[in-house]
């Protein structure tokens, strides 16, 4: 055998693989080709094996029922989430879906409106609501896949490498999101990167990543269903529990155990789960007497009493506001077609409006005040430019990622946006954002910026 002529060897094969004519360089090419990785057929002891897996309650009609109890759940919460990213740029124009990416993927087509008053407390609370409400039921989904987590070999071909590509961007993104969705309604924020776009691109991932495993799973479903009934196995109590059957490569046992809890029985302790966080969270939107359920929201139970005993995110030493700042010396800045410096009984002096409006936070509470002040639109005639397309509001707060707050036209001329000076009768106190603070229909709450110290009005 000449040194060019291909190995007869047994491991590569490479001489009967080889047909006639192929040159030197390919045979080169191919020998130097990294080994594929080989993984031993048996798997290693523990989870990798399904033999592991005992319980007998897992299988595809399991997963598809949590899936489906989830999917719903998801697309409101999706909803929601996205339109709050619209109610933050309300300017149409400003709200693109990727505001700092290469491509301006513009699909909003509307600036975000001012009516109904309530609009951001139902669109966030849906949000934080639906989000909760999940949780137990995504738990239990994975719980029901786990078996399909640790499948061996853990990589047999490309197109099994970016399944399992797509799996971990679909684990991953949807904890990562309902990870920081929960702490952040604990305004909790463990990490260093900011919260919102964090978020907020994280749940692109997740949605692209969810979008295709649900068309993947279609066929599972619809089989589970056909061979199952959609809810006929919550009929049966732990005596007519019986394994769903193993088919390899399903999440089904391969040797079950006896069952010591009924499929129904673990359905009805996740939707229980499911209901009571759902309630805790739902107390502090709805507020009233309901508030005192919202358990597990710091801001939720917060009932102090008087007319300023209503929630506070931030107070004013958080964010190291001083009472010098707001005493005498305070004063309104506008800016538009001309710069106007205001006192407070400046703006005492000038039409006041009383309304009663809710301020709807981020992370899900909202509650509604009676709050008086000067109309925004006449704050913009008085600075010289009436009808303004927007506004820049800026706090006396230094740093911080809502110190400031751009408001749009619409949200600029209704009548009921007012920089408000009192609230429930009396004035602001300095944790509510005394001397003046922003309240406008519908907008979210961290745009009702307190501690105002300028307006600058772009003229119409
Ligand atoms: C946060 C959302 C979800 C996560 C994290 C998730 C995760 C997973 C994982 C890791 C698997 C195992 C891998 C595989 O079989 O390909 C799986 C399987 C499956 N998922 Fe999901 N999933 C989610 C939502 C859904 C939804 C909404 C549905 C249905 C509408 C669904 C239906 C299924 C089905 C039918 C299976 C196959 C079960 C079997 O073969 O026994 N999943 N899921």
């Amino acid at each position: 055998m000449t040194p060019d002529e291909p190995k007869e060897d047994g491991k590569l094969g490479l001489k009967s693989r080889m047909k006639p004519g192929l040159d030197r360089a390919k045979a080169v090419a191919m020998k130097m080709k990294p080994p594929k990785p080989k993984f031993p057929d048996e798997p290693p002891p523990g989870p990798t094996r399904p033999s592991f897996w005992r319980s007998p309650l897992r299988g595809p009609w399991l997963t598809s029922f949590l899936g489906s109890a989830l999917l719903p759940l998801i697309i409101i919460c999706a909803v929601t989430g996205f339109l709050s990213h619209a109610a933050y740029n309300p300017s149409l124009g400003d709200n693109s879906f990727f505001p700092d990416g290469p491509v301006d993927f513009n699909f909003y087509f509307f600036s975000w409106p001012t009516a109904p008053p309530f609009l951001y407390a139902v669109t966030q609370g849906l949000h934080v609501i639906s989000g909760v409400i999940a949780i137990p039921i995504l738990f239990a989904k994975l719980w029901s896949v786990m078996p399909k987590l640790f499948e061996w070999p853990p990589l047999k071909s490309a197109s099994h490498f970016f399944e399992r590509i797509s799996l971990a961007l679909l684990v991953g993104g949807s904890l990562f999101v309902f990870f920081t969705g929960v702490l952040n309604t604990q305004v909790y924020y463990p990490w260093p990167f900011s919260f919102v776009p964090a978020h907020y691109y994280a749940a692109f991932i997740f949605i692209a990543a969810l979008t295709l495993h649900v068309s993947l799973k279609i066929p599972t479903i619809r089989k589970a269903i056909r061979e199952k009934g959609i809810v006929k196995p919550l009929g049966d109590d732990l005596k007519h529990t019986i394994p769903e059957p193993y088919v390899e490569g399903s999440t089904a046992a391969l040797e079950p155990d006896k069952p010591t809890i009924s499929r129904r029985a673990m359905l009805a302790t996740v939707g229980a789960a499911s209901v009571g966080v759902g309630v805790m969270m739902a107390g502090q939107v709805v507020g009233g007497p309901f508030r005192r359920l919202a358990l597990l929201a710091p801001h939720g139970t917060q009932l102090n009493h008087g007319p300023n005993g209503f929630q506070i995110n931030k107070t004013a030493e958080a964010v190291g506001i001083t009472a010098d700042e707001t005493g005498a010396g305070w004063r309104l800045r506008l800016a538009g077609g001309e710069m106007v410096k205001l006192t407070r009984d400046d703006l005492l002096a000038m039409p006041q409006h009383t309304y009663d409006l809710p301020i709807a936070c981020v992370e899900g509470w909202s509650t509604t005040q009676s709050w008086s002040g000067v109309r925004l639109s006449d704050l913009a005639e008085r600075a010289g430019a009436p009808g303004a397309s927007e506004v820049l509001v800026e706090s006396l707060q230094t740093g911080g990622s809502f110190s400031s707050a751009t408001l749009s036209s619409g949200q600029i001329s209704n009548d009921k946006s007012l920089l408000a000076l009192k609230v429930n009768g009396v004035d602001l106190s300095l944790d509510h954002g005394y001397p003046a603070r922003v309240i406008v229909p519908a907008a979210p709450g961290v745009h009702c910026t307190k501690w105002v110290n300028s307006m600058k009005f772009q003229a119409a």
